[in-house]
């Protein structure tokens, strides 16, 4: 039988997202339905209500959450009814070029349930990041769903599965922060301060916050940054070098995704550093660099899907160094709140009042 949950839909571009009647159907081959206990606002989410992420629209939101699986469809052998989980979206086929090349992190064919969630009238919903969370149940392929630690509450297991992954990835995965690294983290949202707090992890030193708003900055302290600058007030590549012996950053991540601020990561790092994009860009946006920057500075620029991670890896990992107090994902929740309160996160966030809300059921 079916099942029908409150779920929260974006309509159409920039259109407030408001609360749905969702059809959830059983699982089938491969598939497990959910029961979602928390799901953090990440600002994806309001990418995906803006229409920047693509036009397949109605999209169901959430895609930040911790539930127990309630019903498995035929074949599923990697989760069973009553696993806790934390819901991902890279599901790792195992087969592709990138998974057979021994980098699975890369997957380039990654699966979601093969059926649709709807609306009521059948309506056939996008399901953010394949996922759809910020619904009672949601239906995802089983490789979606990682078994962790259930003594880690929903509101902070559920940030591992896109935010807090994708910052600590960048930083430790895909940046290759290590100890004694200098690292400089652009944009000081819930993705950023967790590049800060996994460089944190690796033992990087010099940790350099840049944002254009000081509450954020001093949230970020808390997260591990040593040093911060509003790029507001001071040009943020020139204070960058004054810290680093006039060299720049091992490691320059930029977390907002755009252009201005991936050209102060690019000049912000030292010769043969690493720049990280983690910020999603919208389909318009452009750089333009000197080429000769680009060769005489050397070392590389990366993108990181995720934070590079693989979730059966890194998931149980991050909680169990949670569980041990030396990380901690309770730092990142803002607030608390209701389902019918995610259109208002979105203001919040977009003030800058909030690193995460988190929709608790
Ligand atoms: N690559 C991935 O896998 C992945 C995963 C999750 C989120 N993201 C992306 O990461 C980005 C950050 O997400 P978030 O949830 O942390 O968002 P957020 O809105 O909470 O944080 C963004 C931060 O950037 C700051 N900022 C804005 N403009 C700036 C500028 N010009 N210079 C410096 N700082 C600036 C804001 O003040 C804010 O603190 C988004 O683009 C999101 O879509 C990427
Ligand atoms: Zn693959
Ligand atoms: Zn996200």
């Amino acid at each position: 039988m079916p099942y029908e949950v409150k779920g929260v839909v974006a309509h159409s571009k920039g259109a407030p997202v408001t609360i749905e009647t969702i059809i959830v159907p059983d699982p089938g081959p491969g598939e497990a339905v959910v029961d979602v206990q928390a799901c953090g606002v990440c600002h994806t989410d309001l990418h995906y209500r803006e229409g920047g992420i693509n036009d397949e629209f109605p999209f169901l939101l959430g895609h930040e959450a911790a539930g127990v699986v309630s019903a498995v469809g035929e074949g599923v052998t990697d989760v069973a009814v009553g696993d806790y989980v934390v819901l991902n979206w890279r599901a790792v086929c195992g087969e592709c070029r990138a998974c057979t090349a021994g980098k699975p992190w890369y997957c380039f064919d990654t699966s979601n349930a093969a059926q649709k969630m709807t609306l009521a009238d059948g309506t056939e919903l996008t399901a953010a990041l394949g996922i759809g969370a910020f619904a009672e149940k949601t239906l995802v392929h089983s490789g979606q769903c990682t078994k962790v630690d259930p003594a880690a509450p929903a509101t902070a297991a559920g940030l591992l599965g896109c935010g807090v992954m994708a910052g600590v990835g960048a930083a430790i995965n895909t940046g290759g922060v290590t100890r004694g690294n200098s690292v400089a983290v652009f944009g000081c949202g819930g993705v950023g301060d967790a590049a800060i707090a996994g460089s944190k992890l690796a033992g990087a030193t010099t940790i350099i916050a840049v944002d254009v708003d000081d509450r954020k900055l001093e949230w970020a302290r808390g997260m591990g940054a040593t040093h911060t600058v509003n790029s507001k007030e001071t040009d943020p590549v020139e204070r960058i070098r004054e810290l680093t012996g006039g060299f720049g950053v091992d490691v320059a991540i930029d977390a907002v995704g755009h252009p201005a601020v991936f050209e102060q990561a690019f000049y912000a790092r030292d010769l043969a550093g690493t720049v990280v994009l983690v910020g999603v860009p919208n389909p318009t946006m452009e750089v333009t660099l000197p080429m000769i920057e680009l060769f005489g500075r050397g070392g590389a620029l990366k993108s990181s899907w995720y934070g590079d991670c693989l979730p059966s890896r890194d998931f149980p990992m991050l909680i169990d160094l949670y569980l041990q107090g030396r990380f901690d994902l309770d730092a990142f929740v803002s607030e608390t709140i209701a389902l019918d309160a995610v259109e208002t996160a979105f203001e919040k966030m977009h003030n800058g009042e909030v690193l995460r809300s988190v929709v608790v059921f």
